[in-house]
């Protein structure tokens, strides 16, 4: 049979408009917060292509809204307690950090470990809240049921909290991660191969090349990270995986047991690493092409002229910094030719600048893909380093906390931008970092190869992440990507039996060996008597 042309591309159309219809059916895990926001770009890309989508949130929930054209959300009779948190949080660690003066050595040390003490404590009441919100969840019969009834195709979920990967399992559904962190560290260190020698453990700011002493740095730093971690995970995980799976089950085994990781890294500005078959690097999937600005914002960015403008945000988190910081800050704006536009919440600076505008929010993309936009101050947040990176768009780093200081430090290692410490911070240090990565060229010139990178992939990151969120609702999992090693002993892993035995066997040979040579030796030197 011949089919005319049209009619093979009604055909075909049809088809693809079918396979759109029969879309899959999603359970999502979130975690609240600016990782919920990185989860709604690829939960509307999802709800574009046909899926259904069920977002399981707490009745407190902060960014999660209850209502979204996007999904059917199952609002659970308990409280995460995350955003009333969150902002004590903050301020705490900013406190601490701003005292953070490398004048001494021991001092440094001190107040790192008052940070650590502070962020372990918040990080395990964190935990637990979480904990609470599986247990109720794992406890509702009539919810289970009728997750169980609903017949998902997959979960997918943010491994930062554990909740995700522990209903998958309950509900024995396919599992697709979000990742970049999971409840035990940098998501790579649980799954893949990391020899501390050339891979910098979270929150060391150290690069691929390390010193002899770096590398030792490194390795404490790892044993310290992972007990830590134990720490402030275990008392709220152990109890509940024993309670609903049984006394023997480890629950890292939870996490291993992950179809797909979807990573938010780009290895433009990380540091090269092996991998594994069943993890997809989706860095920078949440970059978009800018539009244009809101019209208040044109004329104020077309006033700038030749010198362009600056942009700063500190991000949706903190939105408060002391008030001599920012007058600081201020000061050194407005010793600049360039205009500034500023995210700032709180009492107006008394010397701020005619050239800098406060905002209370800023359409970051759109001016970052600005032509005139000149350098981006961040603190090294989810979006903003990424952002920076496709728009090519130099950055001044004040980092803040978590995550931040490493981000920016391979942003630095790559010559992309400087790194002020907020502690140090005063006019004329913050006017001489913003001065060089404006007026020195080679800053903007290595953020513009590293855009050029990222960007000329076979793939859009987002269509990646879809892609392969589809392959495993098509093929029910992506087990045959799981390598082996997760079910084995440390033992057998690291090949120490085989070491063993190989060793042994040169021990016997060697043993047999002598033995031979001293039995003929004496064999000849009797004999030699005997003749003698
Ligand atoms: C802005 O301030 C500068 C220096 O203080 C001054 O020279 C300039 O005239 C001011 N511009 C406007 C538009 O007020
Ligand atoms: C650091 O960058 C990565 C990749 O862009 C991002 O996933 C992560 O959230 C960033 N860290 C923080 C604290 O935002
Ligand atoms: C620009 O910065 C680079 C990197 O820090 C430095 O090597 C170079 O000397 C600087 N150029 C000028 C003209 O200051």
């Amino acid at each position: 049979m011949k089919m005319p042309f049209s009619s093979f591309l009604t055909f075909t159309l049809l088809s693809m408009q079918l396979s759109i219809v029969s879309g899959g059916k999603i359970l999502v895990f979130p975690l609240d917060g600016s990782h919920w926001v990185n989860m709604k770009v690829i939960i509307e890309r999802l709800h574009a292509r046909g899926h259904e989508i069920t977002v399981l949130r707490p009745s407190d929930s902060w960014y999660i809204k209850e209502e979204s054209f996007l999904y059917t959300s199952l609002t659970l009779p308990c409280h995460g307690g995350f955003e009333e948190n969150f902002d004590t949080y903050l301020s705490q660690q900013l406190e601490i950090r701003l005292q953070m003066k490398p004048e001494s050595f021991w001092s440094k040390i001190w107040t790192q470990m008052q940070i650590r003490w502070v962020v372990l404590d918040q990080f395990t009441q964190f935990h637990k809240k979480v904990g609470d919100i599986i247990t109720h969840m794992f406890e509702n019969e009539d919810l289970m049921q009728s997750l169980h009834a609903a017949k998902y195709d997959m979960v997918l979920t943010d491994p930062g909290i554990g909740g995700g990967a522990m209903l998958a399992r309950r509900l024995h559904l396919p599992l697709v991660f979000n990742a970049r962190w999971t409840i035990h560290g940098e998501a790579h260190f649980l799954i893949a191969p990391s020899p501390l020698s050339y891979i910098p453990f979270t929150g060391t700011e150290l690069t691929d090349k390390m010193s002899f002493p770096q590398r030792l740095k490194n390795v404490l730093s790892f044993f310290i990270g992972k007990l830590t971690l134990s720490y402030i995970t275990d008392p709220s995980y152990k109890p509940i995986v024993r309670r609903f799976f049984g006394p023997d089950v480890d629950y890292s085994t939870f996490f291993l047991d992950a179809d797909i990781w979807l990573m938010r890294n780009d290895f433009v500005f990380e540091f090269p690493r092996p991998t594994l078959p069943n993890v997809v690097y989706m860095g920078g999937f949440q970059c978009k092409p800018s539009t244009s600005l809101p019209a208040d914002l044109v004329e104020f960015v077309q006033s700038s002229g030749d010198h362009g403008i600056v942009i700063m945000t500190l991000g949706t988190l903190v939105s408060n910094l002391p008030q001599d910081i920012s007058e600081e800050i201020a000061a050194a704006f407005a010793q600049l030719p360039q205009k500034v536009i500023w995210r700032y919440i709180g009492p107006r600076p008394n010397n701020l600048g005619n050239n800098t505008l406060l905002v209370k929010w800023l359409p970051q993309n759109d001016l970052l893909g600005h032509p005139k936009t000149r350098v981006f101050i961040t603190h090294g947040g989810t979006n903003g380093v990424q952002e920076a990176i496709y728009h090519g768009v130099p950055v001044v780093g004040l980092p803040l906390f978590f995550d931040q200081p490493d981000n920016l430090s391979r942003v630095k290692a790559k010559g992309a931008g400087v790194i002020v410490d907020i502690a140090m911070l005063n006019r004329h240090i913050f006017k001489e970092a913003l001065m060089t990565v404006i007026y020195n060229s080679t800053y903007g010139d290595n953020m513009r190869t590293l855009s050029k990178l990222h960007r000329d992939q076979p793939m859009k990151p987002l269509d990646l992440a879809v892609f392969w969120i589809e392959y495993v609702i098509r093929h029910k999992g992506a087990r045959h990507l799981q390598t082996h090693s997760y079910k084995m002993s440390w033992f057998v892993y690291s090949s120490v039996d085989v070491f063993t035995a190989l060793l042994a066997a040169v021990l016997l040979v060697t043993f047999i060996w002598i033995s031979v040579v001293r039995f003929l030796l004496r064999k000849i030197f009797t004999g030699g008597k005997i003749k003698h």
